[in-house]
């Protein structure tokens, strides 16, 4: 899915260094240049520790809320309503998936290890997009998160196509593609159910009313309480504001809701005619800094989910370890 589209101090730590950190004039400069030209930075290249910590944040939170946003839709895979729906959602849910594990494997390129990430996860240090805890109450919800959060998601994302550090811009045009065909499918079942009886379109309302303001606040704290932003933008990570990226995401939804037949919770949307876009009401960030404290309504089960999964899933990487081993000394045996 999704990303995190800010990225929030948390209590994670990069890994050793790959490539020296003492700030020589010389390297320095060169990184100016080739983030004032536009260009990318690479594994192997010189760049500042700070670059390199807010990376190394950015990339595992966003990986991380790959991994955690399979959990809310994964619930709705046996309940699917037919078997066209239950294989759409099981490729989305694969997808998220492996968004997580290319975006791991790009953190890994900074010399943080999966493991670290894992760590940090597991035992709550580490951040993931608050949108992934709150519950998924209705089948509606399912579509409701491929339109809205997916939606998002692509916003933020297409953006981080242009980052300046290689590994990550890379990651996510394949990302962006996938997220695409997500949004689209949420959307297209959420048509399904608005031709269907009363009940299914207030299930669909449902859904967007209560999914409409926190997709909204995934776009992060308004710029004037962002301070981390100029610096992302100076880096070439950031490109747009998350004021801007938000305005972006409602202009383009309203319409959408239009011709879906829903009305958007908020009695203070309209068009501004003199500014081109639309208005809309205040974001309640007060419950949002609460979520991402760990006070939502899902934390606490998302998490376990996660632990559990890390822990069952001991005796496949042990076996495959050991297996590793044996095919190592028989090719040394068959060597020697
Ligand atoms: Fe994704
Ligand atoms: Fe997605």
């Amino acid at each position: 899915m999704y990303t995190q589209s800010f990225n929030v101090p948390d209590g994670t730590t990069p890994g050793p260094q790959a490539v020296p950190a003492v700030a020589d004039p010389a390297l320095q400069a060169h990184f100016d240049s080739v983030i004032d030209a536009d260009g990318k930075i690479e594994p192997r290249d010189w760049m500042p520790e700070a670059y390199r910590k807010t990376l190394v944040r950015q990339i595992s939170q966003h990986a991380h809320s790959e991994i955690v946003g399979m959990l809310p839709e994964g619930n709705w895979i046996t309940r699917a309503p037919s078997l066209k729906r239950k294989a759409i959602l099981l490729a989305k849910v694969q997808d998220e998936g492996g968004h997580g594990l290319y975006l791991y494997s790009a953190a890994e390129t900074l010399g943080t290890s999966r493991d670290q990430m894992f760590d940090a996860l597991h035992s709550g240090k580490a951040k993931y997009s608050s949108i992934f805890n709150y519950p998924t109450l209705t089948w509606a919800d399912v579509g409701v998160i491929g339109w809205l959060v997916d939606g998002a998601a692509i916003m933020n994302q297409i953006p981080l196509c242009r980052c300046s550090y290689g590994p990550y811009a890379r990651a996510m045009i394949r990302v962006c593609k996938e997220e695409s065909f997500h949004q689209r499918q949420g959307y297209e079942s959420l048509l399904t159910m608005m031709q269907g009886t009363p009940e299914q379109k207030a299930m669909v309302q449902d859904a967007v009313n209560r999914w409409w303001w926190k997709c909204l606040a995934m776009f992060g704290p308004p710029d004037d309480n962002s301070p981390n932003s100029v610096q992302g933008m100076r880096w070439g990570i950031k490109r747009i504001s998350n004021d801007a990226l938000r305005q972006k995401f409602v202009d383009a939804t309203v319409p959408q809701a239009e011709v879906l037949g829903v009305t958007l919770p908020d009695p203070e949307l309209k068009w501004n005619e003199a500014k081109g876009q639309h208005d809309f009401g205040a974001i309640d960030w007060d419950e949002f800094w609460q979520v991402v404290n760990g006070n939502g309504p899902c934390n606490k089960e998302r998490l376990a989910t996660r632990v559990k999964a890390w822990d069952d899933g001991a005796w496949v990487r042990e076996a495959a370890l050991t297996h590793a081993r044996k095919q190592e000394q028989r090719t040394m045996k068959e060597a020697a």
